[in-house]
């Protein structure tokens, strides 16, 4: 196989923040957030401070023109921003005020499905020999009227959906105004490929690439087989089934690579991609673009128990899988799912921050996770995500994890003048911007100097990983050695305290997640003990 080589100069010392701009902030007091608004609050990202945030790169989820049936993850046009975000001339000088900045942006690229309003699907639905007929995928109805196979949407009940004018069904893996795109017609790869093009040409740094693991799928269509391990009424309907035919095809490699290859026709680019699977998924998906432009993100946190040991084995063993080149990607939560401060709770995400910022790799904030944002329940009236409708009982609605970035105490939490689409966290009063700027132990305070330490400390940057036994099945510990520094990571994931036995060494302490112990602190780490929930990283000496 060809070499790998890593050409993006920026992926290994990138921190992304993905921010979500329908509740980032609104600058026309229409409750919605817009380009303008992300353009305001640029130097709350990076002013060239160590005041700021202190994020490197930002990734905006779609700002494309959509119906929003799913909030701009269904595009009508991709060449083309959505009104209610700005239009092209704002994203052109967002991205100089990025840049001006030393940061790099992302755009999200949905290739898997368009809009049902897309001008293309409009074509194809039309008649069974329209020339677009082929861009989609639509099949006859089973001989009893059923839908082709047994393949299930994510986002509940079949994949398919019957089209009475031309009495065949379309395939859709998620909603059913997003019918997915034939990526084995060479038509679409080419017509998807100008689609990335036109937005490097327009400066953009790379892409965050929407359900990857969807887009090929099973040639012959065949049924996915049950899941021995689905407990109906427990667990959401999709899980009754193991898809191993409507996604996670091998093809997806080759297909992925031929992105990749768009990306290196301009300088210094580089794309992270959506797909929740395990090490040997990851790899594959790693391994798939030859030029190393790619990094598909690790989303296992996010569903991983809360448990030293779960998070220590799987550390290591992807640790083990990675090559020099590869480049990984953590991340804690999205749009998608619950928050990280809901899931653990506030002190618990803290831990879970020090892991990410101290890991090799990309670290992925999600907006608001700086601040200790919590998922809000959103009164029934209120909801937005028609998934909740779509999947009743299982609280799946994405809702909770949208609210309107807390900027201050103030009405509307500083996000808008107007009524924003979404109801305001409640916590807003204590988790917001300005107030815990003044905080020194605050989320955002924990969150910039992770940043800032990092973005300065090649061990972190550019170190090797290695794993050390804390002789406490409490503790994560490990090692970052770069050119025979070192820097040690203790996290107690216990809620007692732990003692951290690593007999005969010394270390000064760094950074502690509890913010009360000294920086530069001399301690001996077999006599050392980690308080409750406490992450610490300190500057670590093998033999006094
Ligand atoms: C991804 C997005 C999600 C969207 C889905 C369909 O999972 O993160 O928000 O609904 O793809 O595009």
């Amino acid at each position: 196989m060809m070499k790998r080589k890593n050409r993006s100069s920026w992926a290994r010392t990138a921190i992304i923040y993905h921010i979500y701009p329908l509740s980032f902030k609104d600058s026309n007091s229409d409750g919605k957030g817009d380009l303008k608004g992300i353009l305001e609050k640029l130097d709350y990202l990076n002013d060239g401070t160590e005041k700021s945030l202190g994020v490197n790169a930002i990734w905006l989820s779609p700002v494309y023109c959509s119906p929003m049936a799913d909030f701009g993850y269904d595009v009508s046009d991709y060449y083309e921003i959505d009104p209610v975000f700005g239009d092209l001339e704002i994203f052109e000088e967002l991205v100089r005020e990025v840049h001006g900045r030393g940061m790099k942006i992302l755009m999200d690229f949905i290739p898997n499905h368009t809009s049902a309003q897309h001008p293309w699907f409009l074509e194809s639905r039309v008649s069974r020999d329209n020339p677009k007929r082929n861009w989609y995928i639509w099949q006859n109805p089973k001989p009893n009227g059923a839908p082709p196979n047994n393949w299930l949407s994510c986002f509940g009940r079949s994949a398919w959906t019957y089209d009475e004018k031309t009495q065949q069904y379309y395939l859709h893996s998620f909603f059913p105004e997003q019918p997915d795109l034939n990526w084995r017609n060479l038509q679409v790869q080419k017509e998807m490929r100008k689609v990335l093009q036109f937005w490097l040409a327009r400066g953009v740094d790379g892409f965050r690439v929407d359900a990857i693991s969807h887009i090929m799928k099973d040639e012959q269509l065949r049924d996915d087989p049950p899941n021995p391990n689905y407990v109906p009424g427990a667990i959401n309907p999709y899980e009754s089934l193991l898809h191993i035919y409507s996604k996670e095809r091998p093809e997806l490699q080759e297909v992925l690579n031929t992105l990749c290859e768009v990306l290196d026709q301009k300088e210094d680019r580089f794309m992270v991609s959506e797909a929740y699977v395990d090490i040997p998924g990851l790899m594959a998906l790693h391994q798939a673009c030859k030029n190393g432009l790619h990094a598909p993100m690790n989303l296992n946190f996010i569903e991983m128990p809360w448990n030293a040991q779960v998070y220590r084995r799987f550390i290591d063993d992807f640790e083990k899988s990675l090559s020099p080149d590869d480049i990984p990607v953590h991340v804690l939560g999205n749009h998608d799912r619950s928050r990280i401060a809901t899931r653990l709770g506030q002190q618990k995400a803290r831990l879970a921050a020090l892991l990410i910022f101290t890991l090799q790799g990309i670290p992925l904030v999600y907006y608001g996770e700086e601040i200790g944002m919590e998922d809000e329940e959103i009164p029934e009236e209120k909801i937005q995500d028609p998934l909740d409708k779509r999947i009743p009982g299982f609280k799946l609605g994405r809702d909770p994890a949208r609210t309107p970035m807390q900027w201050s105490a103030h009405k509307y939490a500083g996000f808008s003048d107007a009524l924003p689409w979404l109801p305001i966290g409640r916590n807003y009063k204590t988790h917001n911007v300005e107030d815990e700027r003044k905080d020194s132990s605050s989320m955002f305070n924990l969150y910039r100097n992770l940043i800032h330490y990092r973005k300065k400390s090649p061990i972190l940057l550019y170190g090797s990983y290695e794993s050390i036994d804390p002789g406490n099945n409490e503790i994560v510990a490990f090692l970052r050695k770069f050119d025979r520094e070192q820097i040690l990571v203790a996290l107690n994931f216990s809620q007692e305290e732990q003692p951290l036995s690593l007999h005969f060494s010394q270390a000064r302490v760094i950074y502690s997640t509890c913010f009360d112990r000294e920086p530069g602190e001399m301690v001996t780490l077999g006599k050392f003990r980690l308080k409750p929930y406490e992450g610490v990283m300190y500057r670590y000496y093998r033999r006094i």
